[in-house]
């Protein structure tokens, strides 16, 4: 192989499977490596060992994530336009706005508020699992692995049973992506957050009138030095919800789902001793590496790895190369529910980002894993497996699997 075969911008390549041979390759001989872009564009930085994934996450004010610098998140530059002027999400600004704004959400994100969710999430698992059962067989990723991510953030958001269903439609269009099978344009998408926006803005002023114990009105009454949330960023952290918390999490399941299947040994032994749930979770979690890369913009000159990087230039850090990094994970090809020490990057390699839903999506895979060892003690694959088109999300569309009751 040589560095010439690589093409990261190659969606068609992530259809067929994550390019594991090409983040090898470049571990090996192109840590830092100069991705080249079409159309004369400056190309972009890929790093995919471990310890500089790190290093660039924890190095925020090299490495910035706010938004007016140009893109980020991702590595298209998106418009600055009236969708977001006037608001921004917490995920594209820089400290201080960054601290301050994550300050105000934490306060509804506290161990005590997201345990609490914790009889809920059983509840809805069970129920799901429940119907899967019924009926045998199953698309896990449609009809299981979608529909728990959805549900807790409806319930999180306090958003009414029989609205929940607008919710769900709007979040799953504007998860929308570069894959014919949703071929949703962009002026879907536009107007899935329109109406989401909209309906941010009637729960909030539902509760300034009738406060309860919940999310909502945690983070409309949040206040530190005076500050509060501003209407615009109170509609972009619902989206931002709707958004971070569903794929993510609904593919974290699936392929977990997915690699115990290929593993009969691994699913047993969970089946037998369910206490290793809590590190098959952490497995998973690296496994799957559900967000695959994070963009930053480089604000001044600097070097990693010796390697001299340019204020302005794009750098990407790929989480699913350094969970894979042979030099801090022992056979990092072996799926292992057992294994110890096991300190991943999928939730974001430490630094003020780190993924604010992590202890909620790993409460999500732990009742999952729990609820389904303890009813389906066997499952099966009975068909295809196609994967998205997308070189950002590690996602599974479809999940055909036959799950035989206790
Ligand atoms: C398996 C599931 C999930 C994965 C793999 C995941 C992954 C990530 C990653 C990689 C980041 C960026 C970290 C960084 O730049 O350092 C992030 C940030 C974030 N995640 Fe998650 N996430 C998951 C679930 C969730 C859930 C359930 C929620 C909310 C309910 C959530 C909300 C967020 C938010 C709000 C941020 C931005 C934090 C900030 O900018 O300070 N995520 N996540």
């Amino acid at each position: 192989m040589d560095l010439n075969e690589i093409d990261l911008l190659d969606l068609d390549t992530f259809v067929r499977g994550v390019p594991h041979e090409w983040f090898t390759y470049l571990r090996h001989h192109a840590p830092v490596y100069r991705h080249p872009e079409p159309a004369g564009g400056p190309g972009f930085w890929v790093i995919t060992r471990y310890d500089d994934v790190v290093q660039v996450n924890r190095d925020a004010r090299t490495f910035s994530s706010e938004q007016e610098r140009g893109g980020v998140v991702q590595l298209e530059d998106l418009p600055l336009d009236d969708f977001n002027r006037g608001g921004r999400m917490m995920l594209t600004m820089d400290a201080p706005d960054h601290t301050r704004y994550r300050s105000l959400v934490n306060k509804g994100f506290t161990p005590r508020m997201i345990g609490a969710l914790g009889a809920h999430i059983r509840d809805i698992t069970v129920a799901i699992l429940e119907r899967a059962l019924e009926r045998r067989e199953c698309d896990f990723v449609v009809d299981v692995a979608a529909e728990l991510p959805l549900q807790v953030i409806a319930e999180l958001l306090g958003v009414p049973m029989e609205d929940r269903h607008q919710v769900f439609r709007w979040s799953n269009r504007m998860i929308g992506s570069k894959d014919p099978e949703y071929a949703i344009s962009d002026e879907e998408v536009r107007q899935a957050q329109l109406e989401m926006f909209m309906y941010a803005n009637t729960l909030a002023a539902e509760r300034r009138t009738n406060p309860r114990d919940d999310l909502v009105t945690t983070l409309l009454n949040a206040d530190i030095d005076g500050d509060r949330l501003s209407e615009m960023d109170f509609n972009l952290f619902f989206l931002l919800l709707a958004v971070a918390g569903n794929e993510t999490t609904r593919n974290a399941l699936s392929h977990g789902v997915h690699a115990l299947i290929q593993h009969p040994n691994q699913y047993r032994m969970l089946v037998e001793d369910p206490t290793l749930v809590p590190s098959a979770t952490e497995e998973i979690l690296r496994w799957a590496s559900p967000v695959m890369y994070f963009r930053r913009n480089v604000t001044v000159d600097t070097e990693v790895r010796g390697q001299k990087i340019k204020a302005g230039d794009k750098v990407t850090i790929w989480y699913i190369s350094a969970n894979r990094d042979e030099s801090v994970f022992d056979g990092p090809f072996r799926f292992d529910i057992k294994r110890s020490p096991n300190e991943h990057v999928a939730f974001g390699g430490g630094g003020e980002h780190y993924c604010l839903g992590a202890n909620l999506a790993r409460m999500e895979i732990n009742i999952m894993l729990e609820e389904l060892v303890k009813r389906a003690p066997k499952a099966e694959l009975i068909g295809e497996v196609p994967r998205l088109r997308s070189n950002f999300v590690n996602g599974l569309k479809h999940l055909p699997v036959r799950l035989t009751p206790a």
